[in-house]
């Protein structure tokens, strides 16, 4: 579809819709979506206690592209592309590892963990490696959690810093550590998995374990009582009770949304578990639990769900036009010891059984609006989010 075609369909989209069949089928608007979006927003690659040593390092890949996250140095984290300067070889080839250099195997290049190339043979006496480095992409650490961004000049970090690092200290993220990950592909477009995320309409039809629990799924039940009952207990047990939301607002520099939001679970939970009750030690600095839960957001696809117990971190990444990936961690105090302190099935089940429902939804979804009888309908109430995300991203991707 050219320029044109995909402004003149923009144009013509009727407020509170859902998106036109294209948006999820046409490859131009896919390149489109991987330009103006994932190349120029702050994504959440992992968290620094994955790579504890210098010289520890992880992939992070998404639509066709590779970057290390590596530690080059007690106190420094680089996100180098995974793409090597002689001729073009990808260079890390496993999911994660330490290494003292990076050697691309094609022809021995070796690099320094900031990407310096530090070796190359046979090049000549003239060759000059100084200037030659891994291409750096943009790496901002907060509170232990990883972000990284493509642009070459991107959206400042400072006001995501400013306005959330003293909502999430009591979680003490910077010392915590990653009980699990997983990743969960998911054949749709990526559109598709994080418009599921924005919207609760579906969490009483399609998740009885996280309705139990959450009065987010029920917000019209949820008492004026019990949320000022929670939001006056989070105080008293070390819990930031303000509210910030600078979502989807391009005004305020591109890609770098962030939100933190405290609400309360339904009263006998005091987490998000099969039962409600713990499955982690308490988590930083908290006292006690409140009953309530915390929902936070850095950048246009990163999402989170904080417990007192336990913090969960949702990345939603394209892979190919009708493929994309639900990435998730689980973390828990950095001196929580499995086993003893918290059982990892207990911990994840939640989290699982709900994203493994929503990768069905996701998918049945992708099965429909592919359909050539498929026609966008008019969203509801509970899905005022998800409209201000699809506004934010008709107006971004528009030509
Ligand atoms: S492509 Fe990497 S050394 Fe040649
Ligand atoms: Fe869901």
């Amino acid at each position: 579809m050219d320029k044109r075609a995909i402004a003149a369909l923009i144009d013509a989209h009727p407020p509170r819709t859902a998106l036109d069949r294209a948006f999820y089928t046409d490859a131009d608007i896919y390149e489109r979506d991987i330009s103006e979006i994932y190349l120029k927003s702050w994504l959440y690659a992992g968290h620094g206690s994955e790579i504890p040593a210098v010289g520890d390092w992880f992939l992070f890949e998404l639509a066709g592209e590779s970057v290390i996250i590596i530690r080059s140095s007690e106190d420094k984290i680089h996100a180098l592309l995974n793409v090597c300067r002689h001729r073009g070889s990808k260079i890390c080839l496993e999911n994660r590892g330490r290494d003292r250099k990076l050697i691309c195997r094609y022809h021995a290049w070796a690099y320094d963990l900031d990407g310096r190339l530090r070796g190359a043979a046979h090049m000549g006496e003239d060759f000059d490696k100084s200037g030659i480095s891994l291409k750096n992409i943009h790496t901002e650490v907060l509170e232990g959690m990883i972000y990284v961004n493509f642009a070459d000049q991107p959206a400042p970090f400072k006001p995501v810093r400013d306005a959330l690092t003293e909502c999430l200290r009591p979680y003490r993220l910077d010392a915590a550590r990653v009980a699990h990950r997983q990743t969960y592909p998911i054949n749709a477009n990526w559109k598709l998995s994080v418009e599921n995320y924005t919207e609760c309409y579906h969490c009483v039809p399609s998740h009885p374990e996280y309705s139990r629990g959450h009065s987010l799924a029920k917000p019209e039940a949820r008492s004026a009582k019990l949320m000022q009952e929670v939001m006056s207990r989070a105080l008293t047990c070390g819990l930031s009770d303000k509210a910030v939301n600078r979502i989807y607002l391009d005004s305020e520099g591109f890609g770098a949304d962030y939100a933190y939001e405290r609400y309360p679970l339904w009263r006998g939970h005091i987490t998000g578990s099969e039962d409600g009750q713990p499955v982690a030690p308490l988590m930083g600095d908290i006292k006690d639990y409140d009953g309530g839960t915390t929902d936070f957001q850095v950048g246009p696809v990163c999402f989170a769900l904080a417990y007192c117990d336990y913090v969960v971190i949702y990345r939603f990444t394209p892979v190919s036009l009708h493929k994309s990936e639900c990435d998730i961690s689980w973390l828990v105090n950095g001196d929580a010891v499995e086993g003893e302190d918290f059982d990892k099935d207990r911990l994840v089940w939640l989290w699982d059984v709900t994203t493994a429902a929503d990768k069905r939804i996701i998918e049945y979804n992708a099965e429909g609006v592919s359909s050539r009888y498929y026609e966008p309908g008019p969203l509801s109430e509970m899905e005022d989010y998800t409209w201000k995300y699809l506004s934010w991203y008709l107006q971004t991707i528009r030509p």
